[in-house]
């Protein structure tokens, strides 16, 4: 009888405490959604969903009435509420030893499926990002050349198929586009000249049978990083990147090339990080070199001494040319040796020793 005295006002007491607690959280949720998420675009959202096969529920969050802002993958501007970006990829790829069960949540957590337009109603989309899901049968679609408010366009080895649709030269505002890795098809280049702020182009895997070069072409931007390879570029070398001031990073390997390297390429004001132009038939010579990080011009006819390497550079990869010389010149070179972790030389005419200086790298 005491012990129940004693111990019920405790939670009589407690009780308004009680009541206050959800009555607050609710004002303070309620008050959020009103101010960020708009209706018309959640409802765009959701029907963009519904037109997706998402195997493992990610976007489970994605519900009738929530706060779309708060959805995984979805970022609002924070005080206008207006969608921004859309960041859809899926888990990252688990290494190949990784246990089945990973596998299995990777390969679920792939969207697929249609597209569906609704995503116009986002009109303040500037950054859209469907990279590496599986939207095995379908092409890219037309519409998203209207998303005029673009900056940032990410279809990466998402599966897409077909013609690359030449209204996307109408998104004027893009920097990143990147459709590389897909199974594309465009008959000509001249559509990227709509994407005068375009900084990054990966295009490479895309299938160009009918590109005819067209030497008096300029690009209107200026990129720092183009990836074009296993383009039908050639055979002559694109005259257009003559134009490109601020080029670091450069795929065009096995782009069907089969022309002299011109010199003007060698001079241009910029020095490369990245150099891909492995896998074509390029000829001539090449003395120096102003490459740092990565330089790859295997699987080509460069004849000729080897090349001098001005800067400091950490993988080389000369294979299957015709360099010929000595090999202490490329290797003895004080800049040279610094960083180079590795060189690839084999297949070419080089003689000599293997100098003692290689001790040294
Ligand atoms: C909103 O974003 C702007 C710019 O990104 C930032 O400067 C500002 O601090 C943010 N405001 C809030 C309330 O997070
Ligand atoms: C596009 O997405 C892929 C995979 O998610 C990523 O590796 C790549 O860097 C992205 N491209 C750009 C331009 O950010
Ligand atoms: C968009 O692109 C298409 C196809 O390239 C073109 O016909 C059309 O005029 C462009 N629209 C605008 C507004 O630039
Ligand atoms: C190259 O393309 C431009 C722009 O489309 C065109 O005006 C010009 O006639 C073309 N030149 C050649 C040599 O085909
Ligand atoms: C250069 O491109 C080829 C063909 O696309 C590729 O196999 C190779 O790994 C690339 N080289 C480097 C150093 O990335
Ligand atoms: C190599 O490139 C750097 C950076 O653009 C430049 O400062 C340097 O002069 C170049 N070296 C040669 C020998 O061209
Ligand atoms: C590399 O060159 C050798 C001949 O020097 C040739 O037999 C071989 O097929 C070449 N490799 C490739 C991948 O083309």
């Amino acid at each position: 009888m005491a012990i129940t005295t004693m111990t019920t006002p405790l939670p009589v007491s407690l009780f308004p405490f009680l009541l206050l607690i959800p009555a607050i959280c609710l004002s303070f949720c309620h008050a959020n959604s009103n101010l960020l998420c708009i209706q018309s675009e959640r409802e765009a959202l959701l029907k963009f969903k519904n037109h997706l096969i998402d195997p493992s529920n990610r976007l489970s969050s994605w519900v009738k009435g929530g706060d779309c802002c708060k959805w995984i993958g979805v970022v609002c501007h924070n005080s206008t509420g207006h969608v921004n970006e859309l960041h859809l990829a899926p888990l990252s790829e688990p290494d190949g030893f990784a246990p089945y069960a990973e596998w299995e949540a990777y390969y679920n957590s792939l969207l697929g499926g249609k597209i569906n337009p609704s995503l116009l109603e986002l009109k303040h989309l500037s950054s859209l990002d469907l990279s590496n899901n599986d939207f095995s049968s379908i092409h890219i679609l037309k519409f998203f050349g209207l998303l005029e408010g673009l900056t940032y366009f990410n279809l990466s080895d998402a599966k897409f198929q077909g013609a690359i649709p030449h209204n996307l030269g109408n998104l004027s505002k893009l920097q990143y586009l990147d459709l590389g890795g897909n199974d594309l098809k465009s008959k000509s280049l001249q559509w990227v000249s709509g994407l005068s702020s375009l900084q990054y182009l990966d295009l490479s895997y895309a299938d160009l049978h009918k590109f005819e070069p067209n030497s008096s072409w300029i690009p209107p931007f200026q990129c720092e990083r183009i990836e074009l390879g296993h383009w039908h570029l050639g055979p002559k070398f694109p005259q257009w990147l003559k134009f490109q001031k601020k080029l670091s990073y450069l795929d065009i390997s096995y782009a069907g090339i089969s022309d002299v390297m011109p010199t003007w390429f060698l001079n241009l004001p910029t020095q490369f990080e990245y150099l891909n132009l492995s896998s074509n038939q390029l000829r001539g010579e090449i003395s120096d070199l102003n490459v740092t990080t990565t330089i790859d011009l295997s699987l080509n006819r460069f004849t000729g001494p080897l090349p001098r390497v001005l800067s400091t550079l950490t993988l080389l990869f000369l294979s299957n040319n015709s360099f010929s010389g000595s090999f202490s010149q490329l290797i003895c070179d004080a800049s040279s040796r610094k960083q180079m972790e590795v060189l690839y030389i084999d297949k070419n005419l080089i003689s000599g020793d293997i100098p003692d200086c290689w001790n040294h790298c």
